[in-house]
């Protein structure tokens, strides 16, 4: 009988050497679709006891996830987070919140009180922070693999009326911003991965697009390691929040880069410099966000940049305008290259003349019938916020890593060129 001991031994070591890689990912993967009717991004993750499969609307600069807790929220292990403990300064947070109605999730006393925001209605509410099971499939890379799970993720309740403008079947927003309780940071804290994600936005509606929370590797098929040949920007901090309600001091969750000028085939379109930077009352810049369909710019920005475009495809014909776009033309004169439609490269130069973000015509425009192709940049009048947001239709095929300790944003350019796209993902799991 002596022989067992080894070998129950050896079985046990195996036994936690699979518990320890489970709870030890290298990087967590979720599918993020294309809402056709919205145009908004919803991913999807396992939350609760028993579990749940939420759908959320993913906000690139939200401050943290928050979910509908007044409909059908029922968990075991859902646990309020009281005010003034040490879960409760993580979200910056200094209010207490008390319920006058029965006690249910989302609705008790002496709780962290913050505040979800929806950036479609543009309204935020009064939601208690709690915490719950939350569970993601971890990655090798390549496919998803063994579920990785945080037991006490930290969230917002909401009502349910602010999922009002949300996609159908939407239970709330992932917010990915830069604070301490947003996804990323949080998801790195719990399973000691980098401080970093990558998201990847499908330009389809029938096929899932994918966030990577970790390091790469970040396989597409056939065989592209995105993670490679990435071109680096400094990520910029706006000192004054871009929240609808925030604490005096805090800064924005939102990534912001430095766009210094705007190139139309390869000339610099004359715009106010001024507007790119982002002055001491965090006004100006330019700003990433996945819940802005198309690229926004201020008026003057605008102006310059439509009319530069239009004086290098002279030669096609213009079409009526169609709104939101007033820029458009007859699609049969265009032709079609790898990367979309052949029309003038649009770069968004960066820290110097070397480094630019290039946007191809698959970017650049929007087929909004059989004739007729529009220019996707909107109108964001004469004093908005942010100067320019890069919206959804710019980001799609691209893949966008996102590293919050070093402070700095790679992108791959158009996945096209590599004759892959961010639908590409092997979501075969083999756990
Ligand atoms: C919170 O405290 C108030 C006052 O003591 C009480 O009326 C209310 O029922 C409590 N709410 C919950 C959810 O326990
Ligand atoms: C217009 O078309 C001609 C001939 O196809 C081409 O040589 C020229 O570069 C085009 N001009 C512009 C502004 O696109
Ligand atoms: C996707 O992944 C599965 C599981 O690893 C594998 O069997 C399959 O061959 C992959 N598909 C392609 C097209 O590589």
């Amino acid at each position: 009988m002596a022989s067992t001991t080894p070998i129950l031994l050896f079985a046990s070591l195996l036994f936690l050497f699979s518990i320890s890689s489970a709870l030890r990912p290298h990087a967590l993967v979720v599918p993020v679709a294309k809402d056709a009717a919205t145009l908004q991004y919803v991913t999807r993750v396992d939350q609760r006891t028993p579990p749940v499969l939420v759908k959320l609307v993913v906000d690139l600069g939200g401050r943290f996830l928050w979910v509908d807790c007044e409909n059908g929220y029922h968990s075991s292990s859902y646990r309020p987070v009281r005010c003034r403990s040490a879960r409760c300064s993580l979200a910056m947070a200094n209010a207490c919140g008390d319920c006058f109605s029965a006690p249910r999730p989302g609705c008790n006393n002496n709780t962290c009180g913050v505040f979800p925001e929806n950036p479609f209605i543009r309204t935020s509410t009064g939601g208690e922070l709690a915490e719950d099971v939350l569970s993601l499939p971890s990655t090798d890379g390549f496919n998803p693999g063994p579920l990785a799970t945080d037991r006490t993720f930290l969230f917002s309740c909401a009502p349910t009326s602010l999922l009002e403008g949300l996609a159908i079947g939407a239970a709330g927003m992932a917010g990915l911003g830069r604070t301490k309780i947003g996804v990323p940071s949080q998801l790195a804290a719990t399973f000691s991965f980098h401080r970093k994600f990558a998201l990847c936005l499908s330009s389809s509606t029938s096929s899932d697009g994918v966030i990577f929370f970790g390091d790469g590797p970040y396989h597409f098929l056939l065989n592209v390691d995105a993670s490679q040949s990435l071109i680096y920007t400094p990520l910029i901090i706006n000192p004054v929040s871009t929240a609808g309600t925030y604490v005096a001091g805090e800064k924005s969750a939102e990534y912001f880069i430095g766009v210094k000028s705007i190139k139309i085939n390869e000339k610099t379109v004359p715009i106010n410099t001024k507007l790119l930077s982002i002055d001491r009352n965090g006004v100006g810049g330019t700003k990433i966000s996945t819940v802005t369909p198309y690229t926004v710019l201020e008026t003057s920005i605008y102006k310059a940049v439509t009319s530069a475009f239009q004086k290098s495809l002279a030669n096609v014909t213009k079409a009526a305008a169609v709104a939101p776009f007033t820029v458009c033309f007859n699609s049969k004169e265009i032709g079609s290259t790898r990367v979309g439609p052949a029309v003038p490269s649009i770069d968004l130069v960066l820290q110097n003349a070397n480094v630019f973000w290039r946007i191809f015509g698959a970017n650049s425009m929007v087929q909004v019938n059989d004739d007729v192709l529009c220019l996707g940049f909107v109108d964001g009048g004469a004093k908005p916020r942010t100067s320019v947001v890069i919206g959804g239709h710019q980001l799609e095929d691209n893949l966008l890593q996102f590293d919050l300790a070093t402070s700095r944003l790679g992108f791959s350019s158009s996945l096209l060129f590599r004759q892959t796209t961010c639908a590409n993902f092997n979501f075969t799991s083999n756990a």
